[in-house]
């Protein structure tokens, strides 16, 4: 059913029309939106607000995975996501690793990359004349813009022109570097990019005599040159599982994860583990998480082929575990210091620097991946999520708390199955 004019309408009458459209005018429909709203008017707005046609608050659950030694120092990691286990695979991780020496976190660089995407129709050699004589007009004027990300420490870096008209006919870049100091930065940097593409446009009008277009004036999410790098590592012995000595289960693990660098189909879910735990963190601290997604998956696919983001190794005795990826975020801008729970979390991590929260971040997804490749290459993975899931399929059944006693003891020593629960609570 098409509708004009939905953004204008109240939020109840937003609702009466879909209501009315799409749910028969029931009112159990009326009620889920009404149990997400906040009693408090004030927070409710401040949630209304940070979206259009808001009609109710979408939860996610936010956890805590404690126990994160990280460059030597401790922190307990929030987290929001849905999924079970996640939570309790990297509180494991965390605690395994604690005794070890922890998670050690470098920042390799913090460059980004923004873009003005444009075609030219006249001579090359022409275009980067003018670009040589014209790049300091260019730069003059967005100094109004860089003031203040300047006195924190970031700006432009640099700024070329770079000829693409061998991948599409006409097709040129100027290409900026930045670095955004605390900030992920994409609201400067396409407000730089936006004033230096209007420059040049203008300049162009007057100086070149080919026709110039700019197309496009954007932040690149890929950030090849804004990477982290996090590695545990321990003596070999201090590895063995139940089944395992600690030489085969090092060794097992190094060819599980040689395999995700190997075999594209196993590195997307294993690197699907791995961002697990990177977007719980990233959206607890109010980052962008599908920005962090499309960097991640990139990185990965750099060689041409998709491989894993962590790598494992042995070397004298000791195994090594890392992972090297691009992560883009902030503590500062965007939602972080609006969101209530954002600037919990970024106090809980004691007020980290953008670099520091690269490197926590990381290192949960080290952990996560850790974790998920323990249980693949020893119990498998499916006992503990379900152990996970039995709390949600009881949910689900509405179990009595009678009935909940039962299954937990039931499963205990049992895989689940939705099948087998039915069966034990005579569930049809
Ligand atoms: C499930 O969300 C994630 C895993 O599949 C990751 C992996 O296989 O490495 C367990």
């Amino acid at each position: 059913m098409q509708i004009d004019g939905f953004s204008k309408l109240s939020k109840k009458a937003k609702i009466d029309w879909l209501l009315q459209t799409y749910f028969n005018n029931d009112n159990t429909a009326r009620q889920i939106l009404w149990q997400y709203w906040h009693n408090d008017k004030a927070l409710q707005k401040l949630h209304d607000g940070f979206i259009e046609n808001t009609i109710t608050n979408y939860y996610l659950p936010y956890a805590i995975a404690p126990n994160f030694l990280i460059n030597g120092k401790m922190y307990a990691i929030p987290m929001a996501i849905e999924e079970s286990s996640v939570v309790a695979a990297a509180s494991k991780a965390a605690k395994f690793w604690l005794d070890k020496g922890g998670f050690n976190a470098e920042v390799i660089n913090t460059v980004k990359t923004g873009h003005i995407h444009f075609v030219y129709t006249g001579k090359t050699t022409d275009l980067i004349q003018f670009f040589r004589q014209n790049r300091t007009k260019i730069l003059d004027s967005v100094a109004g813009i860089q003031n203040n990300m300047q006195k924190r420490g970031g700006g432009i870096k640099d700024l070329n022109l770079i000829d693409k008209t061998t991948a599409m006919s006409d097709y040129y870049q100027i290409e900026f570097q930045f670095e955004t100091a605390d900030a992920m930065g994409a609201n400067f940097i396409n407000s730089v990019l936006e004033e230096a593409a209007d420059t040049l446009q203008t300049l162009a009008q007057k100086e070149l005599s080919g026709d110039l277009q700019v197309l496009m004036r954007i932040l690149s999410n890929y950030t090849p040159d804004c990477l982290v790098r996090v590695s545990v590592s321990c003596p070999v012995s201090k590895l063995k599982s139940d089944e395992l000595s600690g030489e085969n289960y090092a060794l097992k693990f190094v060819k599980a994860v040689n395999v995700a660098e190997v075999e594209p189909y196993r590195a997307v879910t294993h690197n699907k583990g791995i961002m697990n735990g990177i977007d719980a963190v990233v959206i607890a601290t109010g980052n962008d998480f599908r920005a962090v997604e499309a960097n991640a998956h990139a990185y990965a696919g750099k060689s041409g082929q998709y491989t894993s983001l962590s790598h494992a190794e042995i070397k004298d005795e000791i195994f090594r575990f890392w992972i090297e990826m691009p992560l883009a975020i902030g503590t500062i801008g965007g939602i972080t210091a609006i969101h209530p729970l954002t600037r919990f979390s970024l106090q809980l991590l004691q007020n980290p620097t953008a670099k520091d929260l690269m490197q926590i971040i990381a290192s949960v997804g080290l952990a996560q991946n850790f974790a998920a490749v323990n249980s693949l290459i020893t119990s498998g993975i499916q006992k503990g999520h379900m152990k996970m899931h039995l709390n949600n399929l009881l949910t689900f059944l509405q179990a009595s708390p009678e009935e909940r006693q039962r299954a937990e003891l039931y499963f205990a020593d049992k895989k689940v199955s939705f099948k087998a629960l039915k069966d034990l609570l005579g569930r049809r």
